[in-house]
């Protein structure tokens, strides 16, 4: 295994340093001659006159460009050469390459630029006469000059770079039926349209083709003057560029003035390793959550290749009559040579048909939904095991045929948990939220047909799950299958729940839905048992939201196992996170003193006050963005749209390494069947309410996000905001985020706001920009106009950094009660 990423602080400083050391090796610019334009008496220009060919308003340069690779070799490139920045200036940053000529072939110092006699341009090595140009022209007249325009194009007479890019388009470029292929030559994005590995392996198609980036930061479709797709700083005015970098992600990217650095403001990708061609054959892709960074991992029965530069993966032992095969979770191939589809529910049959057939290297299983809605997969892998990635959205499970005598039994790839080190990363792009609506009625309307939406799917489901459950019951028990991942919840007895948790003796939490028991099953897999109270409705609609709530997978949500419906009980049996919830680290002091009024909130692991480790600013900021995912995840992926309604640090567990799993999400919707129409306000906790559940306005996905932010500044604080409030500064309008704010974005003190138990491990280098991010957020979060918040994918996206945090305005208190 290896991998290929660097902690943020880590990378943080070493681009620091390396900003650093830039600043010193950079030479003096002022040796170099410019030209504004490049003619036959000015030939022939060689790579050692320090040359370069610039812009009118010098915005763009060319000349010859030395390989990062390699200081003697050249191509002749056009770069930015002035970008306004308030901060650094210009001339000490990398140049941004847009364009090269024939950037596979460099030439040496000796090489030369020509105007010939007869008014062609031309590109040669020494004395060499292959002519390296593009497309070299023919121009009528030996007075023709070279020049570069203020768009970045450079033009010789009707020849134009714009016909011929590499791996940018600059605004205003237009790319109609043009390729653009990434530096390192491996992919392409052909026709404006495709992304493509190797020339022809497809990975991503855009909806409509691209024709121009515009200045604005959108970009249009031909023949279409409507805008079709808007980076996230839209409209602001900056100097942008659409490149297909090195590792296959088609971006716009756009200067920020004031950082000095290129920023991203859209990718075409957002989870990494479904990018064909980041890992090689055989292996398996996994994305690291922290930095969404690839790492690639060989199965079982494979070891790394040395030889290539992309990793992959060979066998340790050709495959022999003597076979068996090794379950990998949530793992897929997706480029099978001729992989098969078999319509079967059948986990044998799979197997045998892979068995009987030499070129099968593997299979790929799910069974078919309970609700009989999908019927079972089973897919066959011929010849080749290509774009192997992980990921729980998957649903389904590998099967790898490997030899039977030298290869172990077990696999890492059950579960996963301990690989991955925060979170799961998810694809922000599935089914978008419903545009919000503040009207009460449309409101209604909604609620409403998602009542009848479900119910009717509840009935269906219903019938479809009597006449499969016992068979699928069966079938995995067989099997051994039963936690299988894609296999839907297992429903447990009730006499089972009450073995397991020895009657109901080992309490370890008690919550607005219920009572929490430690158990351990049969299995020996240890299990918190939640006996739900006041829920209401049949079994039908119970089954159905179970189900639901168990198809979420994420790794920073707790993973629901199975049920209980029998006899009027309604329990859920969940994985047990060991390390408890997050209130228990945040505020340790606190614990004596709120120990009996736990009620109200859910707590693992009561009667287990030892000294809790203090949590660093390395495991806060993933527990946030952990948390953050979840809830995206939660409300812009899952099929039904969730709202959590009640986050808070003591729903937030710890599983090892601290990796933060929300708990009780989905469960909100079990209670709201009561009072649906009324919409019940009971939920949500003092403290961590947004404003609009006490001004009686709509309840949308803003209102989880108003909560998080309280929880992020909770984090950062190490304080409960409520209880600062009340006891500290015993005064009316005190509210903790205005105070916070007061303090990060007024004063600039942002030291006066961290944790004051690891205030002393602040390093302002190392740390300043994680917590800055984190405190701007959270201030985004704490608006209490609702429309002013961001949703929570642009949440995570903002804490991970990969979208700019604008400055925040003040959050204001909201007066309870009051008018
Ligand atoms: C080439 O450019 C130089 C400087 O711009 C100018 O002096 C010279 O007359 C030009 N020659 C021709 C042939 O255009
Ligand atoms: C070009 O620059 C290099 C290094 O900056 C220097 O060594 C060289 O002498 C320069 N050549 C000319 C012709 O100015
Ligand atoms: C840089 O700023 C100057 C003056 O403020 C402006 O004229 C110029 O267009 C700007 N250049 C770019 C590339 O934005
Ligand atoms: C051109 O290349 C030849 C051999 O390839 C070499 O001997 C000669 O020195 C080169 N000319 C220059 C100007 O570098
Ligand atoms: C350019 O072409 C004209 C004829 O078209 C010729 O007389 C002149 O010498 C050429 N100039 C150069 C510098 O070769
Ligand atoms: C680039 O150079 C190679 C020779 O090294 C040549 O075969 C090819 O045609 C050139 N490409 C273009 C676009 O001129
Ligand atoms: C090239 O530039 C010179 C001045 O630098 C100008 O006189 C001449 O007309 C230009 N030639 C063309 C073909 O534009
Ligand atoms: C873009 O280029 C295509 C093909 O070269 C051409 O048909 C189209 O008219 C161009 N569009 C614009 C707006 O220039
Ligand atoms: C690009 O477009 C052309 C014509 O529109 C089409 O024939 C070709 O298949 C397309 N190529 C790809 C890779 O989509
Ligand atoms: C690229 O495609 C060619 C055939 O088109 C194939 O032989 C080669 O193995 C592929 N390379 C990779 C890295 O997939
Ligand atoms: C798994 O990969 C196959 C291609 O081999 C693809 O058809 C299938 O949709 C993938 N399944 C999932 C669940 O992503
Ligand atoms: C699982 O991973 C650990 C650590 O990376 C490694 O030592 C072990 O061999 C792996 N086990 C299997 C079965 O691959």
């Amino acid at each position: 295994m290896w991998s290929m990423s660097l902690s943020p602080p880590f990378s943080f400083s070493l681009s620091l340093l390396l900003f650093l050391t830039s600043l010193l090796s950079t030479p003096p610019p002022s040796s170099t001659a410019t030209i504004s334009s490049f003619n036959i008496s000015l030939s022939p220009w060689h790579p050692t006159l320090n040359q370069t060919l610039i812009s009118p308003s010098s915005t763009f340069a060319a000349g010859f460009h030395p390989i990062p690779t390699s200081p003697n070799l050249f191509t002749f490139s056009i770069w930015f050469n002035h970008l306004n920045t308030t901060t650094i200036t210009s001339s000490t940053l990398k140049p941004t390459l847009i364009w090269s000529a024939n950037q596979s072939s460099p030439v040496t110092a000796s090489g030369a630029l020509v105007i010939t006699p007869s008014g062609s341009i031309g590109l040669f090595e020494n004395s060499s006469n292959q002519n390296l140009w593009p497309s070299s022209p023919a121009s009528s007249s030996n007075s023709t000059n070279l020049t570069l325009t203020d768009r970045g194009e450079l033009a010789f007479g009707t020849w134009s770079s714009f016909d011929f890019p590499t791996d940018t388009i600059v605004a205003t470029q237009n790319m109609t039926g043009k390729t653009v292929s990434s530096r390192n030559g491996k992919f392409q994005f052909v026709n404006s349209t495709n992304l493509v590995f190797n020339r022809s392996d497809l990975y991503w198609s855009s909806a409509f083709a691209f024709q121009t980036l515009q200045q604005d930061g959108s970009v249009i479709a031909p023949g279409n003057t409507e805008s079709s797709l808007f980076s996230s700083d839209f409209g602001a005015n900056r100097v942008r560029r659409l490149t297909l970098d090195d590792d296959g992600n088609l971006r716009i990217y756009s200067f920020n003035p004031a950082s000095g650095q290129w920023v991203i403001g859209w990718e075409a990708i957002p989870e990494p390793c479904t990018i064909h061609g980041t890992c090689g054959p055989n292996s398996i892709c996994i994305t690291d959550g922290v930095n969404n960074t690839p790492s690639c991992i060989c199965p079982p029965g494979f070891r790394p290749l040395s030889d290539v530069v992309n990793g992959g993966c060979e066998r340790n032992i050709p495959l022999t009559e003597n076979t068996k095969f090794i379950r990998l979770d949530y793992v897929n191939f997706s480029d099978g040579s001729n992989p098969t589809g078999i319509d079967s529910y059948s986990f044998t049959a799979c197997q045998g048909q892979c068995l009987s057939d030499p070129k099968c290297l593997a299979f790929s299983f799910k069974y078919g939904l309970a609700s009989g809605f999908e019927p079972g997969y089973c897919m066959l892998q011929l010849e080749r095991l290509r774009n192997g990635y992980w990921n729980p959205d998957t649903e389904l499970a590998m099967f790898i045929r490997v030899d039977n005598k030298s290869e172990p039994d077990g696999s890492n790839f059950t579960g996963m948990m301990n690989v991955m080190e925060t979170t799961c990363p998810v694809l922000i792009s599935l089914p978008l939220p419903p545009t919000e609506s503040n009207t009460t009625t449309r409101n209604i309307v909604i609620v409403s047909t998602l009542f009848a939406a479900e119910l009717i799917s509840g009935l269906l489901f219903f019938w479809a799950f009597l006449k499969k459950f016992i068979k699928y019951r069966d079938m995995a028990r067989t099997l051994g299958l039963e936690f299988l991942p894609a296999g839907g919840p297992k429903r447990f007895s009730y006499a089972e729940l009450k073995d397991a948790t020895d009657n109901f003796s080992n309490i370890i939490g008690r919550g607005g839905f219920g009572d929490v028991y430690k158990g351990e099953l049969s299995d020996h897999r240890v299990v918190a048992v939640k006996c739900l109270k006041n829920v209401t409705g049949g079994d039908a609609d119970f089954w159905a939201e179970v189900t639901i709530i168990a198809r979420m997978h994420h790794l920073n949500l707790v993973r629901l196992w199975g049920f209980c419906a029998e006899k009027g009980q309604r329990i859920l049996v969940y994985e047990y996170v060991p390390n408890g919830s997050l209130d228990r680290f945040l505020f340790p002091r606190a614990l004596q003193g709120t120990e009996n009024q736990s009620s109200e909130g859910e707590t693992h692991a009561v009667g287990n006050f030892g000294d809790k480790p203090i949590l660093d600013w390395n495991i806060r900021y993933r527990i946030a963005l952990g948390v953050a995912r979840a809830i995206a995840y939660l409300h812009e992926e899952c099929l039904e749209w969730v709202l959590h309604c009640d986050i808070k640090p003591e729903n937030i567990l710890l599983g090892d390494d601290f990796c933060p799993k929300i708990s009780d999400f989905g469960l909100a919707k079990l209670k709201k069947k009561e009072a649906m129409v009324s919409m019940s306000r009971i939920r949500g906790t003092r403290g961590y309410m947004a404003p609009e559940w006490i001004m009686m306005d709509p309840i949308t996905p803003k209102a989880d996000v108003y909560s998080f932010g309280m929880v992020l500044l909770e984090i950062v604080s190490g304080v409960r905001n409520h209880e600062i409030q009340g006891s500290k500064l015993d005064s009316e309008d005190w509210y903790f985020p205005s105070w916070a704010f007061e303090k990060a974005f007024k004063e600039m003190k942002v030291e006066d706001i961290l944790d004051t138990h690891i205030k002393h491990c602040y390093d302002s280098r190392a740390h300043f920009d994680m917590v800055n991010r984190m405190v701007k957020t959270a201030m985004w979060c704490l608006q209490d106009r609702v429309e002013m918040r961001p949703s929570m994918g642009k949440v995570a996206k903002m804490l991970e950094g990969t979208v700019e945090i604008t400055e925040p305005k003040k959050p204001t208190i909201f007066y309870i009660g009051d008018d």
